[in-house]
Parts: C-alpha cells; structure tokens; sequence
C-alpha cells in the first residue's frame, strides 16, 4: 500500500495509471476504519485496477464541535486494517490546507427538499459541508467509480444528487449496511460507547426490525406512535427522530402504497454519542 498525504502526490501517482487506462475506486472515510468500511474498499477493490481510500475528518460538515473533536482519529491501525486486504490501495491522508487552501469553508448547495429532511434538518449544513469535501475530493481523486455506504443513505442520494448537477463523470456506487453480529450498525462513533451503551444501542436496530415486520399490517402513524413509546421507555437513547421514507425522494410516507418503496430511518442520542440507522421496508 502506498500512503500519500498531499494531493500533488496523489496525481502524481495516479497519473500513470491513467495513462494505461487503469480504472480508478474511490473510497472516502473519516477514518476509524471498522468492516462497513473494509466491505466498501473490498467491493472496490473487485471492480477496479487501483482503489484510492481517503482518510479524512472533514470540520465543515460537523455542527456540533464536541463531536468533531471527539471524532475518533487512529491513522495506524486504519492503515493496518487496509494492509490487511492485501489490495493496490493508494491511501490519501490530507491536512486540512490539502484540502481547503487558507479557508476551511463550505459551498452552498442546493439539493431542495433532499436536504430539508431528517439529516439536513437537524444537523444544520451539514450536506453542505458533505458535498463540498466530496466535490474536492472528486476534482483531486478524478475517480471512474465512488463507492458509499447505505448506513447514510440521505447522503448517498445527496452525492448521487451532486454528480447529476455538476455531471461529473463517476459512478456512484452504493453498498449496503454492515452489522455487529447483535445487528448494531458499525459506526466509528459506537468506538466512544461503553459496553453498556453498546449493547443499548441495539434497541436502534431491533425496532427498525419491528417497524419492517409490521409495516404491511400496521398504518404508519401506529408505528410512529409505537417507535416514540419504545424509546419513551429506554432512558438510555434518547429519540432525535424516526421517519418513514419514500426510498429515491425521501418524501415522508404518510401511508403506504403498493408500489413504492419506503424506508425507516432512526436518530438517536446514546448519552452524547449520536447514532443513526436505517432499514428497507419493503
Ligand atoms: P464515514 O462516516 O467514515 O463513512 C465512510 C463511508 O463508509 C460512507 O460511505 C459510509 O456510509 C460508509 N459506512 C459507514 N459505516 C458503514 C456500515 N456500517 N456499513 C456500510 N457502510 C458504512 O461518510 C463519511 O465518512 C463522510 O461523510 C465522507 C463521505 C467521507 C465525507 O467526509
């Protein structure tokens, strides 16, 4: 594996391989790499010649700065974890000038309604900051494909979203959630839980499970009312929302109908550690 910190580096090294038309993944990170991340590299690393993964803790898409500072940053054992794979992995490690020049800032976007729900709503320019990283990180990578996760699948469709405004010409590919074996969703935050707040966390996982089992008899405002009740009764977790999703809009689902697809989505506080999951419902 090579390890670059500069983006000058990185073209340099991608520079070849572009010239014998190898194709290039793309896989960013914060860092604090666990298996949802490695699924990611691993698909990546089938579907290209070379897979570039970035690690980087991006400050402009943090709201709150106690979470940014807490962020989890453990750049040895991330880059042993991707030795690991045994793959042609370039690892990109910027500094904050790399990225940004002189000003840490964001762009405005404008993604309407996509951006107006769930993440967008409570963590105030946060897309904005998401999408501004990962449109530097697209012009520096110049990726043939960009592989995300549906652990955060608001911005999965905020990136799909981005690429079809400014027609960018990388695919984006998105791959499902990788569980803890007691079905939490991995996390690098769930690194700042403690083994009681762990196996809380859990109650996240098992009522997106209730939520599916029940949504073909049950209307949507019972289990509304049937989530908030749940996590009325565990004072560990406290409920920042759950809404159900029409799946490609994210347009709130007041009821179901047959022929859409809708999903479940769960924020929720474990003591100062904000967790989120989603689940398909049908
Ligand atoms: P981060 O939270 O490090 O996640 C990097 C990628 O891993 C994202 O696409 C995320 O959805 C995916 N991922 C995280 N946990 C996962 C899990 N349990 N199963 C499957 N995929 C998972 O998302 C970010 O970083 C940042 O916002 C970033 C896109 C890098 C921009 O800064």
């Amino acid at each position: 594996m090579i390890v670059v910190t500069d983006k000058k580096s990185l073209a340099s090294q991608l520079f070849s391989q572009r010239q014998n038309d190898k194709k290039i993944g793309f896989v960013p990170t914060m860092g604090a790499l666990h298996r949802g991340h490695l699924a990611l590299v691993n698909r990546a690393l089938k579907e290209n010649d070379i897979v570039v993964v970035s690690i980087y803790v991006n400050p402009t898409q943090f709201d709150n700065q106690t979470d940014l500072q807490k962020y989890p940053r453990i750049l040895q054992s991330d880059k042993a974890l991707l030795e690991g794979l045994n793959g042609n992995i370039l690892l990109y490690t910027p500094n904050n000038e790399d990225i940004y020049g002189e000003e840490v800032r964001s762009e405005a976007f404008n993604f309407s309604e996509l951006e107006r729900k769930m993440e967008g709503k409570y963590r105030k320019g946060h897309f904005d900051g998401v999408a501004t990283v990962v449109s530097k990180l697209f012009e520096i990578v110049k990726p043939h494909r960009a592989y995300f996760g549906e652990k955060d699948f608001q911005q999965l469709l905020i990136i799909k979203e981005l690429v079809r405004m400014k027609n960018l010409p990388v695919e984006i590919i998105g791959c499902p959630i990788v569980r803890e074996e007691n079905g939490l969703a991995m996390s690098s935050r769930n690194k700042r839980l403690t083994p009681e707040q762990l196996e809380k966390a859990t109650i996240i996982h098992q009522t997106l499970s209730d939520v599916r089992e029940k949504f073909e008899s049950h209307t949507i405002p019972a289990l509304n009312e049937m989530v908030r009740e749940r996590f009325l009764q565990e004072p560990s977790l406290e409920l920042e929302y759950f809404q159900i999703a029409e799946a490609s809009t994210l347009e709130e689902a007041k009821q179901n109908k047959a022929d859409d697809q809708y999903r479940a989505f769960i924020a929720a506080y474990c003591g100062e550690v904000r967790l989120i999951d989603n689940m398909a419902l049908n």
